[in-house]
Formats: C-alpha cells, structure tokens, sequence
C-alpha cells in the first residue's frame, strides 16, 4: 500500500510503529515527541503535517511510537484512526484536554475515559448507536498504572464525548447564547448518571477501535471545571502536562 491520503504517511516512513498517541492540537504532537525524547533519551523525528494532522515518530524503550494529532471532533478524528489503522497501528491511546462536570475533580487532575456517552456523529457511520464505546481493558490498565507512575491524581469513569463545545457541552456562552432545548439541562442530568467530563473525541476513538477490534484508551487533563468561565493559561498547561506524562508512563505498559 501507498501513502495514506490526509496524514501523508506510508509504511516505510513509520518503521513498524505499532502505537500511536493522540492528542487533538498539531502543535501538542512535537510537544509530545519531545517529552518522550527528554525521558528516554530517544531522537523524534517530524514525518508529515497536512492540515490538523501531525506527525511525529519517537522511542520508548525500543519501541516505536507515533504522535498523530486527531484535530477537534469526530470527523477529523476518524480519518485518523482510519489511516493509521490502514498503516498497521493497533493502539491508539488519546491524550487530551477535557472540562470537568463533577465537583470532587480539580484542575490539572487526568480523567481515564473507561467509556463514552456517543454525543457526536463521525463514530455513527463505524457502528450503530447501540455499540459502546469502550475502551479496551489492556489500555484502560495501562493508563491507571501510567497515572499512577506519574504521580498525577487521576478518576476513572464515563465521558461525554461532544461534536461540539459550546451547546453540546451546554455553554451559554456563545454567539447567540442559546441552546437546543435537547441540550438544556444535560449537564445536570450527566452529573446524576455520574458522567466526569466533557471533551470532543474519545467516543470517536473508542467506537472506532473497540468496533475493529483494536486497542483504543483516553487520557485528559482537566483545564476546565464546569461553572468556572474561561479557560486559563495555567490551567492549559498544568492539565496538558500531567495527561502527557501519565500517557507516555502509560506506553511502557503496553509494550
Ligand atoms: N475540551 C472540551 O471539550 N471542553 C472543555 O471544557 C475543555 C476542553
């Protein structure tokens, strides 16, 4: 097989990669990259951008790993995980930011997705609604054992994974400050059934891998709680750090 279209990668560029880490924003992908290099003392190597999609190739403990940024949402996420699943990766960790809809979860704490409320439409052309989307167990440990390594307090539990920010997580706060009634009051409604976040992707990555029999996990950083208005600097930076290095202290599990 030749190059896969949107992520510019082929086989040959990739080496045998069999893990990818996911997170949504290009420019986290040589952040990330970097963070492997520094810890393991590993060279990375930049292999594609084309749009959202970034690519960088790193090492863990002899392991080849890529960083491929997802972009925001279901669409784009799925042409990821597509491609590179063309390309042979059979484990796709994501690792992101997220709001937090629970009052017992602080900022810069990560959040282990065990399975997500499907509130987007990409992962509805892979498999009907009624399929879960779960994580797989391998993943799931992997990622608990790396938060724990990392030393970064971290909960386990159900996301609600979004199409969009602003009336899908119900914000008011948007141009027209309204929000389709289906929305209203879900907030409320998700702290009852015990949901812990908001984000925009996992449900896409957990549909995706679980329905081809891949290995699929989420980690995120809180950078947001519900309630509280505008995103911080510091609350970016803490909450995107610690996720990345639960996930990179997660790889070493699942090799
Ligand atoms: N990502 C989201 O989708 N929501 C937030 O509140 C923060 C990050």
């Amino acid at each position: 097989m030749g190059n896969v279209y949107h992520l510019d990668l082929d086989k040959k560029k990739i080496r045998g990669a069999k893990i990818a880490l996911l997170p949504g924003d290009p420019f986290r992908s040589q952040i990330i990259a970097e963070k492997i290099s520094e810890t393991y003392g590993t060279v990375n190597e930049k292999l594609a951008w084309k749009r959202e999609f970034c690519t960088y190739f790193a090492e863990i403990k002899g392991e080849k790993i890529l960083v491929t940024s997802t972009g925001i949402g279901g669409p784009s996420t799925s042409i990821a995980i597509d491609e590179l699943a063309q390309l042979g990766i059979d484990t796709f960790i994501r690792v992101g930011t997220t709001g937090a809809i629970q009052d017992h979860i602080n900022i810069g704490d990560v959040i282990i997705t065990s399975g997500s409320v499907r509130l987007d439409g990409a992962s509805t052309h892979y498999a009907p609604i009624e399929f879960p989307a779960v994580a797989h167990y391998e993943a799931l440990n992997a990622l608990i054992e790396g938060a724990k390594k990392a030393k970064v307090k971290y909960h386990v539990g159900i996301t609600a994974s979004s199409d969009t920010f602003y009336p899908g997580e119900e914000r008011y706060d948007s141009f027209t400050g309204y929000v389709l009634r289906r929305f209203q009051g879900a907030t409320k409604e998700w702290q009852k059934l015990h949901v812990l976040n908001y984000e925009m992707e996992s449900s896409t990555v957990l549909t995706l891998t679980a329905s081809m029999g891949l290995r699929g996990g989420c980690i995120t950083g809180v950078i947001n709680r519900v309630g509280i208005g505008k995103i911080t600097k510091e609350a970016l930076k803490t909450g995107q750090e610690n996720a990345i290095r639960a996930a990179t202290a997660a790889v070493e599990c699942l090799l």
